[in-house]
């Protein structure tokens, strides 16, 4: 995939170096941001970044890099930031790229809503490809997955879903697998911010409402003709 921003040698090898350090950090992440979340949000940065004529450098930099800093996996993340932009310039990143990587993953996360809007068209791309991997197969897989180790119910008809939440609600409040779907996965598909991730939106969202329709029906014992 050449595009529009044909990568340099230096630009390459940053990459390779960047792949290694998220594949190291995140390796036995066991919240939903593992190094295969890295892989697949970098896959389909690249991909959206080229629909969409943005710099796939810059995109794909920021892709590997998005969860280094992340307040949910790291307990001093003033720190990470400080060791990212020294890891970025010690790499050969240049001051004007690192800067661009650095704002970018600084504003990527959804943060129960209150997320900035992205500066750029790459921080849009980023983040779009960010979100995607919340919807879809991939993101039924995870909501369970993170609602299990949080030792959440995957439902409970008792627990009401949350129009309004605090952030520290919606990290810690009493919460199950499906109510996730409706704070927050079902509501993706409208935030994203370009129309290639809008387009890869619409099959995940539907197969999302299809899922929990099913669900419902199972829950019930009403699927099934006799
Ligand atoms: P991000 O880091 O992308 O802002 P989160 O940390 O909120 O996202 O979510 C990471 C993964 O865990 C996502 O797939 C998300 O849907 C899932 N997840 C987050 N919060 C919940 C929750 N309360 N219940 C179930 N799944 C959740
Ligand atoms: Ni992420």
């Amino acid at each position: 995939m050449q595009g529009k921003f044909p990568l340099t040698t230096r630009q390459t090898t940053i990459l390779q170096s960047a792949t290694t350090l998220a594949k190291n950090t995140l390796e036995n992440e066991g919240s939903g941001h593992d190094w295969w979340h890295i892989y697949r949000v970098t896959r389909l940065s690249k991909k959206i970044a080229v629909a969409e004529g943005a710099n796939l450098f810059i995109c794909e930099l920021a892709a590997l890099l998005h969860d280094l800093i992340d307040e949910k996996l790291f307990d001093d993340p003033e720190a990470e930031k400080q060791r990212l932009q020294d890891w970025m310039l010690e790499n050969e990143v240049t001051t004007d790229e690192a800067a661009h990587v650095m704002e970018i993953i600084t504003t990527l996360s959804f943060k129960g809503g209150a997320g900035q809007p992205m500066t750029t068209l790459e921080g849009e791309v980023v983040q779009d490809a960010d979100r995607l991997d919340a919807i879809g197969a991939i993101g039924i897989a995870r909501t369970f997955v993170y609602s299990g180790k949080k030792g959440r119910p995957m439902y409970d008809p008792n627990v009401p879903v949350r129009e309004e939440m605090t952030p520290e609600q919606y990290r810690d409040g009493k919460d199950t697998a499906i109510n996730h779907f409706y704070e927050k996965l079902l509501k993706l598909q409208h935030l994203l911010n370009t129309d290639a991730g809008r387009k890869i939106a619409q099959q995940r969202h539907t197969y999302m409402e299809q899922f929990l329709r099913q669900f419902k029906q199972e829950w019930d014992g009403l699927d099934g003709e006799l």
